[in-house]
C-alpha cells in the first residue's frame, strides 16, 4: 500500500496518509518492541481504569494494573475521582488488592499505614519514632492525571498529559456522545488471558477484510461490503473510526437480497411484515429507521431521540489509538481493548464489555452473547478457552492465536495489504514513530 491509494468511501479531511512500512513479525514478539512501548506507549496515553458507577461513596476505589504497574482511584468526598499509584509510600507494599473496593481510609496490610481518600498519609504506627516527627500530613501517594467521561474513569501516567477531550479530539469525542454511554449499565466483562500480542487484536479490529472468511454468519444482518463502509483515519489522535450499515446484508452476495431470519425477526419487532420484504431485503434497513423513528421512544428506545438515523440502525467502531475500541451498537456498545501481558510479549489481556441502555422495563438487553439480565456486573478474570467470549469474538482471537504462529516465520516477509485495511497500517507507522524504531 503507498500513500496515494485512498480507503473506498474514505472521507478526505480523514485520510491521513500512510509510506508504506513493512509489518514485520518481530515486533509482535520480540521484547525491544516491548520495552519500548512500555516506554512510549503505555505510560503516555489515557487508559480506562473502571466504571464511574463503581465509585459512590468518598473512599470507594477502583483499581487497575497496566504491564507490572498498577494504579488506584479514589472517590473524593466533592464527587470528583482522583488516581494515584496503587503503592505504599513506607516500603512499596501494593495497597488495594480488589478492582472494587471502599473504606474511609486506605490501609496498608503489611505495617498499617493509612491514607485518606485525597492520598494523604494520615495515620503511621509508631508516629514519634521518625526522625523530624510524624510523618503524617506530610506525603502524599503519587498522584497521576485522572479524568471521568463516558461513564469511564480514566487514568495517565505522563505528567505532561493533556485533557483527555484533546486527546480524544473533538470529532470522536462529540460523536461517541451521541449514544449516552454515560448513561449504560456495565452487563458483561470479562478479560481474557490469549497466547498472542496485543497489537494482532489491535490488527482484526483495525479492518473489516476478515468479516465475510471469519465471521460468514453476520453476512445476513450486516452490510460487510467495503464499498458500503465509511472508513475516517484522524491523523492527529491516531484514532479510527468504521461505519457499516445495520440491519441490511452484505452487498458482496447475489443473495443479498433474500431475507433471512434475523432480519425477519427485527421487522417483525418493529412492526413491519417480512413478506413483504422476502426479496427486497436490502430495502429493510431504511423501514426500521423510519419504525425507530415513528415507535422507538414508545417501546423503550428513548435513547434514540440523540442520535442520528445511522447511528439507530448501523454499527459505528471507533478504534482509539492505541488499544481500546468501542463498537457502537444503536443500544449498547462493546468494550474490546487488548493490554499487553506484563512480562510476555507473546500475550496479551483481552477485555471484551458490552455496555448498555435499559429498555423499558425489560431485565434483559440483546448482547454480543444474546439476551443478557440487565444487571451491573463485576470484570471476570479467565484464560483464553475457558469460556466463551460470544461467538464473533472468539473466532477473532482463534485466528490471532494463530497469526502468532505464523507470524515466527522466516517465510513471512511484512504483509500484503488491501487498501479497506488502511487503518492496519496507519496504526503500525504511526507504532514506528511514537517508538522510534523503524528498522
Ligand atoms: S509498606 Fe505499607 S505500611 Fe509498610
Ligand atoms: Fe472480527
Amino acid at each position: 500500500m503507498t500513500g496515494e491509494q485512498r480507503m473506498d468511501r474514505q472521507v478526505a479531511d480523514y485520510d491521513a496518509p500512510v509510506r508504506g512500512d513493512p509489518i514485520t513479525g518481530e515486533r509482535y514478539y520480540a521484547k525491544r518492541w516491548a520495552d519500548a512501548e512500555w516506554d512510549k506507549v503505555w505510560t503516555r496515553v489515557w487508559h480506562i481504569g473502571g466504571m464511574a458507577a463503581d465509585l459512590i461513596e468518598p473512599g470507594d476505589f477502583l483499581t487497575h494494573h497496566i504491564g507490572r504497574e498498577s494504579v488506584v482511584m479514589l472517590k473524593q468526598e466533592d464527587g470528583s475521582v482522583r488516581a494515584f499509584y496503587n503503592a505504599c509510600l513506607h516500603r512499596g507494599y501494593r495497597l488495594a488488592w480488589t478492582e472494587i473496593g471502599g473504606a474511609p481510609q486506605l490501609v496498608c496490610g503489611y505495617h498499617g499505614w493509612r491514607y485518606n481518600p485525597d492520598g494523604m498519609l494520615a495515620h503511621v504506627q509508631d508516629p514519634e519514632d521518625f526522625a523530624g516527627g510524624s510523618p503524617c500530613g506530610k506525603h502524599r501517594l503519587t498522584e497521576i492525571a485522572c479524568e471521568v467521561w463516558g461513564g469511564f474513569v480514566w487514568f495517565n501516567m505522563d505528567k505532561d498529559a493533556g485533557p483527555l477531550r484533546a486527546w480524544l479530539g473533538e470529532k470522536v469525542a462529540s460523536h461517541l456522545e451521541q449514544w449516552r454511554m454515560d448513561r449504560m449499565t456495565r452487563v458483561y466483562a470479562v478479560v481474557s488471558d490469549v497466547p498472542c500480542n496485543w497489537k494482532i487484536i489491535r490488527d482484526n479490529f483495525n479492518e473489516s477484510y476478515h468479516l465475510p472468511t471469519l465471521h460468514p454468519q453476520i453476512s445476513t444482518v450486516i452490510n460487510d461490503d467495503h464499498t458500503d463502509c465509511v472508513f475516517h483515519i484522524h491523523a492527529r489522535t491516531g484514532h479510527n473510526m468504521m461505519r457499516m450499515k445495520g440491519l441490511q446484508p452484505s452487498a458482496r452476495y447475489d443473495t443479498r437480497n433474500k431475507l433471512d431470519i434475523p432480519l425477519a425477526q427485527a421487522l417483525e419487532y418493529w412492526g413491519l411484515d417480512p413478506a413483504d420484504y422476502r426479496d427486497t431485503a436490502m430495502d429493510a434497513r431504511d423501514a426500521i429507521i423510519r419504525r425507530k423513528r415513528a415507535v422507538g421512544a414508545a417501546k423503550g428506545y428513548a435513547h434514540y431521540a440523540a442520535m442520528g438515523d445511522e447511528e439507530i440502525v448501523d454499527y459505528f467502531h471507533f478504534t482509539l489509538w492505541p488499544n481500546i475500541t468501542f463498537t457502537m451498537w444503536p443500544d449498547g456498545a462493546q468494550v474490546l481493548r487488548s493490554e499487553p501481558h506484563p512480562t510476555d510479549p507473546e500475550r496479551c489481556l483481552f477485555d471484551h464489555w458490552f455496555i448498555a441502555h435499559p429498555i423499558g422495563d425489560s431485565d434483559v438487553v440483546i448482547g454480543p452473547n444474546g439476551p443478557t439480565p440487565f444487571e451491573q456486573v463485576d470484570r471476570e478474570h479467565i484464560v483464553f478457552g475457558e469460556k466463551t467470549l460470544g461467538d464473533v469474538a472468539d473466532q477473532d482471537l482463534s485466528v490471532a492465536i494463530g497469526q502468532q504462529q505464523g507470524l515466527h516465520s522466516r517465510g513471512f516477509r511484512g504483509g500484503i495489504l488491501a487498501n479497506q485495511e488502511k487503518r492496519v497500517q496507519f496504526f503500525h507507522e504511526k507504532l514506528n514513530d511514537v517508538c522510534g524504531i523503524h528498522d
